[in-house]
């Protein structure tokens, strides 16, 4: 186990973070040219190149090299019983104050005790209201009639969509417990968002799988799926002194949970949440069993046919916060000598992505437009097209050209000079150490292969 870091050291701050996403296209703000929508977010050509591949690596996680986990892929709107069922129309509340004067409002948990107990707004001075429980979820209406038959809610988790599909599950693809689901979908909860970002949102994406179980073996599959999903994050490059466990107190638990950690990364903010393991024991299939009429119990054939409702060990990340995580975690900024002749040093700006991650792959740059190094430069990237995601930019100094890429967080360039016309070979860039080498064009393909497959963040 590392030290814990007390505070954060890196780089990034999320004004940095926030700006950097605006200024090269991976996340604007929703509705901007309205004056934006608060809570809601857009990604763009990098953000949403981002955003799958880290839904892909999570996905070939957990469904890929587990061969008891399959995947589904549920409808967000669901039968409004579904969230009696689970307990969200009773208790998924946040308890919440107004000011009358100032009309802001806030969370109760999160303004100073001393401003609750005088009732006094910690922006104005105003006075607060009584504090109010209020649900999250988002109701809406099904069908043309805006009576209460026609309710129904934008799902606040996914996970629910896996509860009620778990029977088809079980009986159209022959699973046994232990088996899990997984999904990948959004989300939606009416926070009070005011700042951080992506971090917390009104819609967004959960990476979710629940691991069914027999009872009694919940506590060591507990402890197993934590220990996985703490080598996940290695395995994607993560600072791993920037990762912590906490684990939920009674207070903390959620209605359904029996045990509850955190995983919590250090944000440029602090540390926060970042993903959930929980042990939901087997409260979910008996609500739905109660709540449906229908049996939802699991015959074990391999144990004298017993009959039991599993207990569910449940892994939920937030996509969308995992996609901050990993901008924060690869944002860094050095100190370079300038690329201007005679010129004084230069701060680069670099996102040491995972390459697996990176949106683009390898940018191709021909040195010069013209004497046939821009055509040589498009025929190698349309080579390279096939298998990797690519980009090709042949305007401004090579120098600067490098930079755009080191802070679009793409790992490979690959320089296309006259010496390429002569015998073939390029320039391959590398991000991270911009250390240059020269490399067959023909070999190019299967280089970058092995060095994507080996790399190790500095
Ligand atoms: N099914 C369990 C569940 O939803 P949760 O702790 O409420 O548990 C799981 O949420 C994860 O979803 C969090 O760790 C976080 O990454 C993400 N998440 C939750 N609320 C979010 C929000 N408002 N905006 C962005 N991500 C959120």
């Amino acid at each position: 186990m590392q030290e814990e870091l007390t505070e954060y050291k890196g780089k990034a701050t999320m004004e940095k973070i926030t700006s950097l996403a605006k200024r090269r296209g991976f996340v604007f703000q929703s509705s901007e040219i309205y004056g934006g929508q608060n809570g809601a977010w857009d990604y763009g050509p990098l953000g949403i190149e981002l955003k799958n591949r880290i839904a892909a690596a999570w996905w070939k996680e957990m469904t890929q090299l587990n061969d008891d986990i399959v995947g589904l892929d549920a409808a967000i709107l669901m039968h409004p019983r579904t969230w009696e069922a689970s307990g969200h129309v009773e208790n998924f509340t946040d308890p919440l104050v107004d000011c009358k004067k100032c009309k802001a409002r806030f969370r109760a948990d999160q303004i100073p005790p001393e401003n609750l107990a005088a009732k006094k707004c910690p922006e104005c001075d105003g006075e607060l209201t009584d504090t109010r429980k209020f649900n999250l979820m988002f109701k809406t209406h099904i069908g043309p009639a805006e009576d209460t038959a026609s309710i129904i809610y934008l799902r606040p988790e996914t996970a629910q969509g896996i509860y009620v599909n778990y029977k088809n599950i079980i009986q159209s693809n022959r699973m046994k417990i232990p088996f899990g689901i997984a999904q990948i979908g959004k989300a939606f909860r009416n926070e009070i968002v005011t700042k951080n970002f992506i971090f917390r949102t009104c819609e967004f994406e959960q990476m979710e799988m629940q691991y069914f179980v027999k009872p009694g073996t919940d506590e060591d599959w507990f402890a197993k799926w934590r220990q996985r999903r703490w080598n996940y994050y290695q395995k994607l490059g993560v600072k791993m002194d920037h990762l912590r466990w906490h684990q939920h107190g009674p207070g903390e638990l959620a209605h359904y949970a029996k045990d509850a950690y955190d995983i919590e990364y250090l944000f440029p903010m602090g540390w926060r949440e970042l993903e959930g393991v929980h042990n939901r024991t087997d409260y979910d299939l008996s609500r739905h069993t109660q709540f449906s009429g229908k049996d939802l119990q699991y015959i074990d054939q391999e144990d004298s046919n017993e009959r039991y409702i599993p207990y569910i060990i449940e892994t939920s990340a937030g996509l969308t916060r995992n996609l901050l995580m990993i901008l924060c975690d690869a944002y860094d900024e050095e100190q370079v000598a300038s690329d201007k002749e005679g010129g004084e040093e230069d701060t680069r700006t670099v996102l040491r992505f995972h390459p697996s991650l990176a949106p683009i792959t390898v940018a191709v740059l021909p040195l010069m437009k013209k004497d046939g190094l821009a055509e040589l430069a498009q025929d190698i990237r349309k080579e390279l097209k096939e298998d990797f995601s690519t980009d090709y930019d042949q305007s401004g100094a090579i120098g600067r050209r490098y930079r755009r890429q080191d802070e679009a967080g793409t790992p490979f360039c690959v320089t296309v000079d006259y010496e390429s016309k002569d015998n073939g070979t390029v320039t391959l860039r590398f991000r991270d150490s911009m250390e240059q080498v020269r490399v067959n064009k023909a070999e190019l393909a299967a280089r970058l292969r092995k060095e994507i497959k080996e790399y190790k963040r500095v």
